[in-house]
C-alpha cells in the first residue's frame, strides 16, 4: 500500500516554469510541487545571462522585432502566434518579476539594465539590440529565489526529493501520479484535478553538457510511455561556450558584454560566418562555426578532434566590468581552469544545452496529442520539457527564461480555472502496483549489465552521431545502437538494495528515461532529411521548406517510434533564407 495524497493541482518540477505555475495556481487551488531536488537547486539557475523583453530601456525596441527574431532564429519552424505571445507578454512578465522582488541589474538612472544577446536585433535584423534584462550573470538563480519565496508565502506544499515514476491517464484525462520518496523509499500515489509537468530538459543524454545531473527527461519519457507523442525531438541546441572538457556554461552574456571568439591564429572568426552579428549570431550558427574552425585545424591545439577548442576572450573588458557584470563566470573560470578572465582568454567548446522539442502543448500549456490539437483533460506542460512550439529549430539565448515565465504563468492561470470546475478523479485500484513491481524487479538481487556502462555508451553515441553535424549513415547506426542499449537496459539491476536514500535506484530509473528520449531524438533526426536550425545534416545541407516545413510528432510504440506531422503556423512571416 502506498500513501495516497490529494490535491487540486500538482506541479512536477520546481524550476522557473513549475514555480510560476504553482504561484498562479495556488491563488485559487490547493497546490503541490513535487521536485526531485530542492527548489532553488533547479536547473533554471543555469540560465545566467538574462531574460529577453523589449522594454526599450537603453535603446529603441519593440515586441514585434523580438517575435520576428525568435521566428528567424528558429529557422521558421517556430509557431508564429506563440512567438508573438512570447514577445508581447515578456514585457509585463519582466515587470511582474521585478515587483515580486527580483533584483535586476540597473542603469545609472535606475531602470532595468539590458545587454545584447545572440540573434536579438533591432528593426528585423539591422543590428544587435540590447534586449536581455539581467541580474549580473545570476538571472536564473534570481528567478528561482523570487518565485520560491512567493510560493512559500502562498502556502504551496513542497514535496522535495520526490521522483515521479508514472502518470495515471484514463485515455482522455489525467488522474494523478505515482512517485517515489527518496528519503523513505516508499511510493506515494497522488490524485489531482490537474497535473503539470515542468521537469526540464534532457541534456544528460550527451557526454559534454551544461545540464545538471538531474536533467534526464523524466516527464517526456513517462508521457511517451503512456502514448503521448513528443514534438520536434530532433532539434537539440549546443551552446557555443561551455568550459572546455567540462561543458559548464559560460554565458552568452560574456559576448553580450563585448567578449569575442578567437581561433588558434588569433582571428575573430565569427566575422566570416556572420558579417552583421558576428559573435552574437544565433547559437546554432556559432556552434557550427566553432566546429568548422576545429575541423579545419584552426582549433587551439590544432589536432582537429572533438576535444579541441577555441578561445573566448573577455580580457579587454577590464576587471571592473567583468567582476560587476559577470561575477559567477569569473569565479567559475578561476575555480575550474585556474585562469583569470581579466588577464587571459577562456578555453571553450560547444556544450549540449537545450531541447527545443518536448511534450506538445497549446498556448495555455494544455498537452495535445495530435495535429488537430486534441487536449488531454487536466494534463499540462511548461518550460523546457514542453514544446509550445516557440523555439522552432533553434532557440535564441534568453528565450528559455521568457518561455518558462510567460507560458508557465499562462498555464498556471488556465489550470486554476480548469480545477475550479473539474471533479477529483477516482483512481483505478492498485494504481501504484506496476511501479512497485518494477522497483522490486530492479532490486531482486540478480546481476545485469552495469547501468553506468550503458549510460556512457548512450552519451558517446549521441555525442558522436547525433551531435552538431549529422549524417544518415551515422544516425542510422546510432538508432540501432540505442535500440540495443534499450534492450540491454531491460536486464539492468540496481546494485544497491537499501530502502532509504537509494540514489543508485534513482539513477537506474533516470537512465531508462534518458534512453527513451535519446532513442526518440535519434529516430526523428534520421527521419528529417534537411538541415534547419540546430539540425545540420552533411548529406542534406539545405533547408527544404517544400518537404519539411512541418513539426514532427513521434510516438513511442514499444521498440519502435511512429512519426506523424503537424503543420507550422507561418501566419505572420513567410520563411526566407536566414542571413546574419
Ligand atoms: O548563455 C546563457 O546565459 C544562457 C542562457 C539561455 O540559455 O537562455
Amino acid at each position: 500500500m502506498s500513501t495516497v495524497l490529494e490535491y487540486d493541482a500538482i506541479i512536477v518540477g520546481a524550476g522557473g516554469a513549475g514555480l510560476y505555475t504553482a504561484l498562479e495556481a495556488s491563488q485559487k487551488a490547493r497546490t503541490a510541487v513535487l521536485t526531485k531536488l530542492y527548489p532553488v537547486r533547479s536547473h533554471t539557475g543555469a540560465a545566467q545571462g538574462g531574460i529577453g523583453a523589449a522594454l526599450g530601456n537603453v535603446e529603441e525596441d519593440r515586441p514585434e522585432w523580438h517575435a520576428f527574431d525568435t521566428v528567424k532564429g528558429g529557422d521558421y519552424l517556430s509557431d508564429q502566434a506563440a512567438a508573438l505571445v512570447l514577445a508581447e507578454e515578456a514585457v509585463q512578465a519582466v515587470y511582474d518579476l521585478e515587483h515580486l522582488g527580483l533584483p535586476f541589474s540597473r542603469t545609472d538612472d535606475g531602470k532595468i539594465d539590458q545587454r545584447r544577446f545572440g540573434g536579438h536585433t533591432r528593426n528585423f535584423g539591422e543590428a544587435a539590440v540590447r534586449r536581455s534584462c539581467y541580474a549580473a550573470d545570476r538571472t536564473g538563480h534570481m528567478i528561482l529565489q523570487t518565485l520560491y519565496q512567493q510560493c512559500v508565502k502562498n502556502s504551496v506544499d513542497f514535496h522535495n526529493e520526490v521522483q515521479v515514476l508514472d502518470v495515471l491517464l484514463d485515455g482522455t484525462r489525467c488522474l494523478g501520479l505515482v512517485a517515489y520518496d527518496l528519503a523513505s523509499g516508499e511510493l506515494i500515489t497522488l490524485k489531482a484535478r490537474a497535473v503539470l509537468f515542468a521537469n526540464g530538459g534532457v541534456g544528460r543524454m550527451f557526454r559534454i553538457t551544461s545540464n545538471a545531473y538531474a536533467n534526464t527527461g523524466d516527464g517526456q519519457a513517462l508521457l511517451a510511455r503512456r502514448g503521448i507523442p513528443l514534438e520536434d525531438m530532433e532539434f537539440f541546441q549546443f551552446h557555443p561556450t561551455g568550459i572546455r572538457g567540462m561543458g559548464i556554461l559560460i554565458t552568452e552574456g560574456v559576448r553580450g558584454e563585448g567578449g569575442i571568439l578567437l581561433n588558434a591564429a588569433g582571428d575573430r572568426f565569427m566575422e566570416t560566418y556572420s558579417p552583421t552579428l558576428k559573435d552574437l549570431a544565433p547559437r546554432d550558427i556559432v556552434a557550427r562555426a566553432i566546429v568548422t574552425e576545429i575541423q579545419a585545424g584552426r582549433g587551439i591545439t590544432g589536432d582537429g578532434t572533438v576535444d579541441d577548442y577555441v578561445y573566448l576572450d573577455a580580457s579587454h573588458l577590464g576587471r571592473e566590468r567583468i567582476e560587476s557584470k559577470l561575477p559567477d563566470i569569473a569565479e567559475f573560470v578561476r575555480t575550474y581552469l585556474d585562469i583569470d578572465p581579466a588577464e587571459k582568454p577562456i578555453p571553450v567548446q560547444p556544450t549540449a544545452h537545450y531541447a527545443m522539442g518536448g511534450i506538445p502543448t497549446d498556448l495555455e500549456g494544455r498537452v495535445i496529442t495530435d495535429d488537430r490539437g486534441t487536449v488531454v483533460q487536466g494534463l499540462y506542460a511548461a518550460g523546457e520539457c514542453a514544446c509550445v512550439s516557440v523555439h522552432g529549430a533553434n532557440r535564441l539565448g534568453t528565450n528559455s527564461l521568457v518561455d518558462l515565465v510567460v507560458f508557465g504563468r499562462r498555464a498556471g492561470r488556465h489550470l486554476a480555472r480548469y480545477v475550479a470546475q473539474a471533479d477529483l478523479p477516482e483512481l483505478p485500484p492498485g494504481a501504484a502496483e506496476p511501479t512497485a513491481a518494477r522497483i522490486a524487479g530492479l532490486k531482486d538481487g540478480k546481476s545485469g549489465p552495469p547501468p553506468e556502462l550503458l549510460r556512457e555508451q548512450m552519451q558517446d553515441v549521441m555525442t558522436s552521431k547525433v551531435g552538431i553535424y549529422r549524417n544518415g549513415p551515422d544516425m542510422a547506426s546510432a538508432v540501432e545502437e540505442l535500440k540495443g542499449l534499450r534492450e540491454a537496459y531491460r536486464d539492468v539491476r540496481c546494485p544497491d538494495r537499501s530502502q532509504a536514500f537509494n540514489t543508485s535506484l534513482l539513477e537506474v530509473l533516470e537512465l531508462g528515461h534518458l534512453l527513451d528520449n535519446a532513442y526518440i531524438a535519434a529516430v526523428c533526426a534520421l527521419n528529417r532529411e534537411e538541415s534547419r536550425g540546430a539540425h545540420a545534416r552533411e548529406d542534406f545541407p539545405d533547408r527544404d521548406d517544400a518537404r519539411w516545413l512541418k513539426h514532427t510528432l513521434a510516438r513511442l510504440e514499444k521498440d519502435d517510434v511512429r512519426i506523424e506531422y503537424k503543420p507550422v503556423d507561418v501566419s505572420r512571416w513567410q520563411p526566407k533564407p536566414r542571413k546574419y
